[in-house]
């Protein structure tokens, strides 16, 4: 009930003076260096670290994981990723030149290959014990990377516990566009990567950007699958339609969801796939990038989003780089997130039940680390799955009229239970196989 003037001129209640809301963060989830339990839990799995295309002739300087490393493309076409210094007189190899097999330091010319191996010291007779010696001791730490549909992936944790490059469904949807993207955020991963799970803030903070049927908040479901997977689902009435829109987050970063703006609940769509598939990938603990392919056509998003502002706004509702008016008017994620400060103080969080799918991967992650710490590996995404990993990220709108108006919360529930049991259900069957199968089994249903 609104409070009436009487209320509010109750000057006792204002506690600024006495209300502390300064707090820590969760620093064994936000943390990313190296040696923590956080950081030692992402250096077992694979991460976007550039687009492919903007590494040209020359050396890169870029963060990841709190290390500042070089990226590079050498004459033959192979990738590296090395550390910043070069272990002669740690010269930083951002000033190096791309050879045609490594990399050589500008400072005495000494070549490094992608693996980290000395190729040449051209200052010291050929063959002296010195550079024997050298060659036999000394590496420069490099990462393995690995190109794939226009991202460059590295691992960044101990060679001995490689993961498989896991490969998912979405990788393989008959005509479906895929063109990679790179949104920056200056705060923390964890920031970030909680809205994918939190299909509460699609109500009021994208309503006006997507379309009017985010507005509506519906029925929200939350699914803990496997060790690693979360589902989030919004069961909404548009209309005579409900439409059935699922999240997905698989630890630690990769993130899916339906359309951006190919679905707005008005039409029948059986299966729509995700807008993106995107990691949410630290560069420290204050900075993270969204590296993601945006996914254009049929079962994606229309192709006109298919530029860097239709991206941008895949990705977090506006574009980037607007005046601070234009995002006080009209905030996305960027300004919800990163007005949290560069690391929330997530110990000062009020969660309530809307908030349980942050809660439960925030809780499976750092048991995840904690487990790391006493020596159990990690889950991976390839356990998921024998081959091509099933992925749920969608959109499924089923003509359902309306049938009673008390009732309604339990159609729209019931018809989320029944769409995911359909997507759980063909798990097993190999894609593009179970792609067909969910979408059959909708169209009998819808
Ligand atoms: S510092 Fe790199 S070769 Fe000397
Ligand atoms: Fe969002």
């Amino acid at each position: 009930m609104a409070a009436n003037t009487q209320d509010r001129k109750n000057f006792s209640r204002y506690c600024g003076y006495h209300q502390n809301w300064e707090g820590e963060p969760l620093r064994d989830l936000a943390e990313t260096d190296s040696g923590t339990l956080s950081g030692e839990l992402l250096r077992r799995y694979w991460h976007p670290v550039h687009i492919a295309s903007e590494i040209g002739a020359r050396p890169k300087l870029i963060k990841v994981l709190g290390e500042e490393l070089v990226l590079f493309k050498d004459q033959s076409g192979a990738y590296g990723l090395v550390h910043k210094k070069c272990p002669h007189r740690r010269a930083s190899l951002e000033y190096g030149r791309c050879e045609a097999h490594g990399i050589r330091c500008c400072y005495h010319g000494w070549v490094f290959d992608i693996d980290g191996t000395i190729l040449e010291i051209p200052g010291e007779p050929d063959g002296s014990p010195h550079v024997q010696h050298a060659q036999e001791q000394i590496r420069l730490g490099a990462y393995p990377v690995k190109e794939f549909k226009g991202l460059l992936f590295a691992y960044l944790g101990p060679f001995e516990h490689q993961p498989p490059f896991p490969i998912y469904d979405s990788y393989g949807i008959s005509e479906m566009v895929m063109t990679p993207y790179a949104v920056p955020f200056n705060c923390n991963w964890i920031q970030v990567l909680d809205a994918i799970v939190d299909p509460v803030h699609t109500a009021f903070l994208h309503q006006s950007q997507f379309s009017d049927g985010f507005g509506k908040l519906g029925e929200i479901e939350f699914y803990q699958r496997d060790k690693i997977r979360f589902l989030g689902t919004a069961s909404r009435r548009i209309g005579d339609n409900i439409w059935v829109r699922v999240n997905e987050l698989i630890l630690p970063n990769f993130t899916q969801a339906g359309s951006a703006f190919a679905c707005d609940g008005t039409a029948s769509r059986y299966f729509g796939r995700s807008a993106f598939t995107r990691w949410v990938v630290p560069l420290d603990d204050q900075h993270c990038i969204a590296y993601a392919w945006g996914n254009f056509g049929e079962r994606g998003d229309p192709d006109e989003y298919n530029t860097v502002e239709g991206m941008q706004k895949i990705e977090q509702g506006e574009i980037l780089g607007r005046s601070y008016e234009e995002r006080q008017r009209h905030p996305g994620d960027v300004e919800a997130v990163e007005g949290m400060g560069l690391i929330s103080d997530h110990e000062r969080e009020y969660l309530v039940p809307g908030d349980r799918g942050v809660t439960l991967y925030r809780r499976q992650m750092q048991q995840l680390a904690r487990n790391l710490q006493k020596g159990q590996p990690p889950p991976q995404p390839t356990d998921l799955a024998s081959s091509v990993i099933p992925t749920y990220g969608s959109d499924t709108v089923l003509y359902r009229p309306l049938q009673s108006v008390t009732d309604d919360h339990g159609l729209l529930r019931d018809t989320g239970t029944k769409v995911m049991d359909i997507l759980f259900d063909s798990d097993n069957d190999p894609a593009p196989k179970r792609d067909e199968r969910i979408i059959n089994k909708l169209k009998k249903l819808g």
